[in-house]
């Protein structure tokens, strides 16, 4: 929108959550709650603000494409628009100021908003609802349909104006010049000895100006969050709309309720997902794929028609179509499985890549490993990829069998079609087609039993 300026307040001490981290850093739905609210005004526009202050660093790597403002100590709502003053100096255009707590607010209602502000022709606009529970907001008090007189804050209210159900969002335009002259005349003669940007409303109110109030007909979406329990509430209502809108777009999910996904993460139609599930970040998972109980994944892409059984954790790596997983198999970062491959039971893969139809079923890490197509990894197969101080590769070609139980000492590379005895330690390079056998070989001594208890 032409003429707008978005300034986000984000430098507040989260002394309701008990956290040492400011409170928009922690996270809902699977992002921090001041992404969800730069989510929701960008849209809008490309000039964005965000005032900071405890743990501003934290916030400042955080975020990009913004400018910040510093805000040393803070006072108050209204002491955090003003460390804005002098950035702002020469602005004329609207600013759409948001508290950094709302993470549910949407693009669609903030350009609605402004719209409103701008046809009714207002110094400054204040988004409100209302509220079951108003307990802790400030309370609009209304002059007629479409104006306030004041907004009074839930502390400093006397039981008249703590029954009024309309409460402040906290997100309110204004004209720019408008917002920092009245700002100046702000007190903090209150219960919480902070200089509240909610006064402004009364200070031009009291300037004969005029202050619209547009109301939005559910409190949820500006849901502002100042507490672990709010935390919570939040969380699960994101979790729910995530779940019900992969439900609409044709993913069977059998227990929403301990199902978590985070808002980025893609499903393709067909796909089962059962109950107790955590899928986060940027995973994507095709088309007819079940990923079954107890499975935790953050970034990883899953192809058409997988199966992971129950069980497994899987971080930052990609499946091919077909394959099945698990139960209980363990993907580090890195590591690229090929189409139709089997990786089950209580199998550890770390930075290794493994070809089409490979099965390694039972038991086995593999470090630091490319391996070919049609393999066989036995069960309990070590590469040993660590020599206490660097990493070394090992390279298991096409087609080669690793027998049950045997080490693979690297660097080290097994040739095409090769076999591995059961049990060896392999030190040294195997060449295709050939069998290597590296263990002790077998003494049996007959009749030492029989001496034994002689002795
Ligand atoms: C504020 C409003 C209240 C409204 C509610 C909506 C005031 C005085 N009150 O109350 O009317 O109903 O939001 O959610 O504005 N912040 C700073 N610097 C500061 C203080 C706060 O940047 O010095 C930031 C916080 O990080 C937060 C936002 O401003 O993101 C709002 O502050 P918060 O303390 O949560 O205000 P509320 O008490 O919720
Ligand atoms: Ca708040």
């Amino acid at each position: 929108m032409e003429n707008l300026r978005v300034l986000i307040l984000a430098a507040g001490k989260s002394t309701r959550m008990k956290s040492k981290y400011a409170k928009v850093l922690h996270r809902v739905g699977g992002r921090t709650i001041v992404e969800h609210v730069l989510r929701g005004a960008r849209p809008l526009s490309a000039d964005v603000w965000v005032v900071v202050g405890h743990t501003a660093d934290k916030v400042k790597t955080l975020i990009s494409e913004v400018k910040f403002v510093d805000q040393k100590e803070q006072l108050g709502t209204g002491h955090a628009v003003m460390a804005a003053r002098e950035q702002f100096a020469g602005y004329t255009g609207d600013v759409l100021v948001l508290p950094g707590d709302v993470p549910l607010i949407n693009a669609a209602t903030l350009r609605t908003f402004v719209k409103f502000h701008r046809d009714g022709g207002y110094r400054a606009s204040v988004l409100t609802a209302d509220a079951d529970n108003p307990y802790g907001y400030g309370r609009i008090v209304r002059r007629n349909d479409n104006e306030v007189d004041s907004i009074v804050e839930h502390r400093d209210a006397t039981p008249e104006i703590l029954s009024i159900p309309e409460i402040n969002s906290g997100i309110y335009v204004f004209n720019a010049v408008a917002l920092f002259e009245s700002l100046t005349r702000i007190r903090n003669n209150n219960a919480q000895r902070e200089y509240y940007l909610t006064d402004v409303i009364g200070v031009l109110v009291n300037q004969r100006e005029k202050v619209g109030a547009f109301k939005v007909s559910s409190i949820e979406e500006i849901l502002g969050i100042n507490t672990r329990q709010e935390l919570g509430v939040v969380d699960r209502l994101m979790r729910r709309r995530k779940c019900e809108q992969l439900m609409t777009d044709g993913v069977t999910i059998i227990d929403p309720e301990s199902t978590f996904i985070d808002a980025d993460v893609q499903i393709g139609a067909d796909s089962i997902i059962y109950p107790s599930v955590q899928i986060y970040g940027q995973t994507v998972i095709g088309v007819d794929v079940t990923i079954r109980s107890f499975n935790r994944m953050s970034n990883m892409k899953i192809g058409d028609r997988t199966t992971v059984l129950e069980g497994c954790v899987l971080d930052d790596s990609t499946v091919g179509e077909d394959v099945s997983l698990g139960p209980f198999s363990r993907l580090r970062p890195e590591s690229v499985i090929g189409d139709k491959v089997k990786i089950g039971n209580f199998v550890e893969l770390k930075k290794s890549t493994v070809g089409a139809a490979t099965k390694a079923q039972h038991l086995a890490y593999l470090g630091d490993a490319t391996i070919g197509k049609d393999v066989n990894i036995g069960a309990g197969v070590i590469t040993c990829n660590y020599d206490g101080s660097k990493k070394h590769p090992t390279v298991i070609e096409d087609g080669a069998f690793v027998g049950t139980d045997s080490q693979l000492i690297a660097p080290v590379r097994i040739g095409k079609d090769a076999y591995v005895g059961a049990g060896s330690s392999i030190t040294e390079d195997v060449p295709a087609e050939s069998l290597a056998i590296a263990r002790g070989r077998q003494v049996n001594k007959e009749g030492w039993v029989k001496q034994r208890k002689k002795k």
